[in-house]
């Protein structure tokens, strides 16, 4: 989901998605929450806060309990933003449509926070913080981590609707629909040999692609019991769906970060401030995400 164009539409369709931070099991995943609980102190009262990328508030929601006095949410998304006012009717809201963050409006907060955000908008933005951060400020991420738990999971997903459209699957499921209308004999013959090639590929298909694959044998080997037409629009419905998810999870891989993007963003003059460590779950042997902080010391300018 490179666009703006595609978040909005994400933010559409899914006003409260805290889609990246469920169990398997549709539950939130508490190790996020007592992440952020256990870094964000609790005498706050004087402090304010901003979230970049903030989406529809998961974020300070999962913080909820903390007395900031200025709670502010940045997002290139107007409807993440305006499901964020009513998730978090106290935070005021930043509308960033490019991937130049805002410096003077950044200086005046006290905690910059992101989770699974800040790194859209490229390493540089994450590089460049410190230069964007008051003195005493601190910034603390959770970003995506390049060969990680989230990412490998994606990347399944992803290659799974490669195959599909590397086998042109939607294309060639259109043309034999079509024969159940013109030449019913022509179409058995045909649906078979597409739904045996698709079994070939059975250790491909997961979440998506998984979903058409068992979607288009039911249609197919009972097609009789279906309306043409519904046989058609179901077909180009997935496609369409699918190429929006894919775009999504294309994203997702293009802006985890690897090893070497978290040298680039903490070399240089600000080295001695920055903290990295990959962030694991209970229960999963891969990272799902970098922990990433800097604490704008007084005399950082001066280093
Ligand atoms: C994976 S979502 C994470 C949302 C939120 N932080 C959460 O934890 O639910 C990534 C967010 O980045 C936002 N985003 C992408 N590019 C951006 C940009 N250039 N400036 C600001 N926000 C951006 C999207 O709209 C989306 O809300």
């Amino acid at each position: 989901m490179g666009t703006i164009d595609d978040w909005n539409q994400y933010w559409k369709e899914n006003p409260d998605s805290k889609v990246l931070f469920t169990e398997d099991n549709g539950k939130s995943i508490s190790d996020f929450e007592q992440f952020w609980s256990q870094n964000i102190p609790n005498d706050t009262e004087m402090q304010s806060v901003i979230d970049i990328a903030c989406g529809a508030g998961a974020l300070f929601q999962s913080f909820g309990d903390k007395p900031f006095n200025r709670k502010v949410g940045l997002d290139c998304s107007t409807d993440a933003l305006n499901s964020l006012k009513k998730n978090v009717p106290d935070a005021q809201v930043i509308l960033n449509k490019t991937s130049n963050l805002p410096k003077e409006k950044l200086l005046e907060f006290d905690f910059i926070v992101s989770q699974f955000g800040i790194e859209y908008l490229g390493v540089d933005a994450i590089k460049n913080m410190p230069t964007m951060m008051k003195e005493g400020s601190k910034f603390i991420a959770l970003c995506h981590y390049k060969d990680g738990h989230i990412y490998s999971r994606y990347k399944r997903e992803k290659e799974g609707m490669e195959s599909l459209f590397e086998i042109h699957a939607f294309e060639n499921a259109l043309q034999i629909a079509n024969l159940v209308a013109t030449d019913p004999n022509a179409y058995e013959k045909r649906a078979k040999q597409y739904l045996s090639h698709l079994s070939t590929l059975d250790n491909k298909w997961c979440a998506g692609s998984l979903h058409f694959v068992n979607g288009i044998k039911q249609l197919f080997l009972s097609y009789k019991q279906y309306a043409h037409s519904d046989i058609l629009a179901w077909i180009k419905g997935f496609e369409q769906q699918l190429g929006t998810i894919y775009r999504r999870v294309s994203a997702i891989c293009d802006v985890a970060l690897s090893t070497s993007d978290i040298k680039q963003i903490t070399s240089g003059k600000y080295s001695d401030s920055w903290g990295v460590r990959p962030f694991l779950l209970k229960n999963k042997e891969l990272p799902v995400a970098w922990d990433l902080r800097f604490n704008k010391r007084v005399n950082n300018e001066k280093a």
